[in-house]
């Protein structure tokens, strides 16, 4: 047993007394003190920002919740708005950009300017790591390559990114050259995250799930291989975990040949599945998030299965995606509650 804090000791496969946790999307609509700051701020987009917001919200599930990690508070999207793209964030309809539809778009896009237009990202990250006490830990994040070039391409949401992948089969060349232009911002957006204080890196791939084995290999793992081993050539001690959203039965290959230290599980994947997962890295997952918001009971049911089956050495537990907006605090907080006793 060492003195380190318990969300890093379980990233380590160090023998804890119990399975550290925290949620994705933690901080947001749910808490009505980040409502009241949200509206303070106007848009979302200034929020994420200005750091004395930005830091604040971050905090704000900390302190009243307590979780084991903090997660920065920001959006896979900042990236293509570095890289020169427009961004919108419109009420009630998620994120809008202009689709990119041709190679010069691409071409045009400048990875220099991440160090500089994210810079009130950075200055957030030490905000937080300085208002946080030593026993909780700071992810930070970005998007995978393949989840942002979705966003990019797409233009925003879509049920199945059929132009994302049209786009890649009829021009694979331009759409290698995107990968690559991502993955290199993105680890420069990593790299001086971790600078700034982050102790931990989450790779967000919401949509890797969407596409077949071939395409997987190519625009998931490959990429996300060549960001986590750049990041360990230069900061081999800090951990990453990759979030495959959807990733189904590839989460295993997906795991071996990407080296991330520990794989995040969304809510569809079997509990024994996520057991023989635990032979290959940490695994972290991965209660449904409508199950916490409509059901406490259930899910606190739910919760004790999920510890049971995978113990509390090698997993974290999260939420198998992020927390919904019309969840109510009282059932975060029973949930809280349970996961802070020992097994
Ligand atoms: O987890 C956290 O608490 C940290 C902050 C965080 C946000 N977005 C804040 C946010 C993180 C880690 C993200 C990641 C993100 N952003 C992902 C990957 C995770 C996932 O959900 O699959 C994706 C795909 C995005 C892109 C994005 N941002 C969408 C599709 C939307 C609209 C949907 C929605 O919930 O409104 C956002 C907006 C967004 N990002 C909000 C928050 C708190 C809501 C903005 C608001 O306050 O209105």
């Amino acid at each position: 047993m060492t003195n380190a804090p318990l969300f890093l000791s379980a990233l380590k496969r160090d023998t804890v007394t119990r399975a550290p946790f925290w949620f994705m999307r933690q901080a947001g609509r749910y808490l009505p003190e980040y409502r009241e700051l949200r509206a303070k701020a106007g848009g979302f987009l200034s929020l994420c920002y200005t750091p004395e917001w930005a830091a604040e919200v971050t905090l704000q599930p900390i302190r009243r919740f307590g979780m084991d990690a903090a997660i920065l508070f920001s959006d896979i999207l900042v990236i293509p708005q570095a890289l020169g793209r427009d961004l919108r964030f419109e009420t009630g309809e998620g994120p809008k950009l202009p689709p990119i539809t041709k190679r010069e778009e691409i071409e045009s896009l400048d990875i220099n300017r991440v160090e500089t237009f994210l810079a009130p990202v950075f200055e957030t990250v030490s905000r937080v790591r300085a208002g946080l006490s030593t026993e909780k830990t700071l992810i930070g994040f970005a998007g995978a390559p393949w989840t942002v070039a979705c966003y990019m391409i797409e233009g925003g949401g879509s049920r199945d990114f059929q132009s994302v992948r049209q786009f890649a089969l009829r021009d694979s060349d331009s759409f290698s050259l995107l990968l690559q232009k991502l993955t290199e911002a993105t680890r420069r957006y990593l790299v001086a995250q971790i600078e700034a204080g982050a102790q931990v890196i989450q790779l967000f791939d919401s949509w890797a799930g969407v596409l077949p084995e071939a395409e997987f290999a190519r625009y998931v793992i490959e990429p996300t291989k060549t960001l986590v081993s750049a990041l360990k050539s230069t900061h081999p001690h800090v951990p990453v975990i990759g979030f495959p959203r959807g990733a189904g039965a590839m989460a295993g290959i997906y795991a071996r040949e990407t080296g991330v230290d520990a794989l995040g599980v969304d809510y569809t994947q079997p509990l024994d599945q996520m057991k023989k997962l635990q032979d290959i890295c940490v695994v972290q997952g991965n209660l449904d998030p409508l199950l916490l918001a409509e059901n406490l009971e259930a899910a606190l049911a739910q919760a004790k299965k999920i510890r049971r089956v995978l113990g509390e050495t090698s997993f974290i537990f999260n939420l198998g995606h992020g927390m919904l907006p019309h969840t109510p605090v009282a059932h975060v907080e029973a949930l809280c509650n349970y996961l802070k006793t020992p097994a």
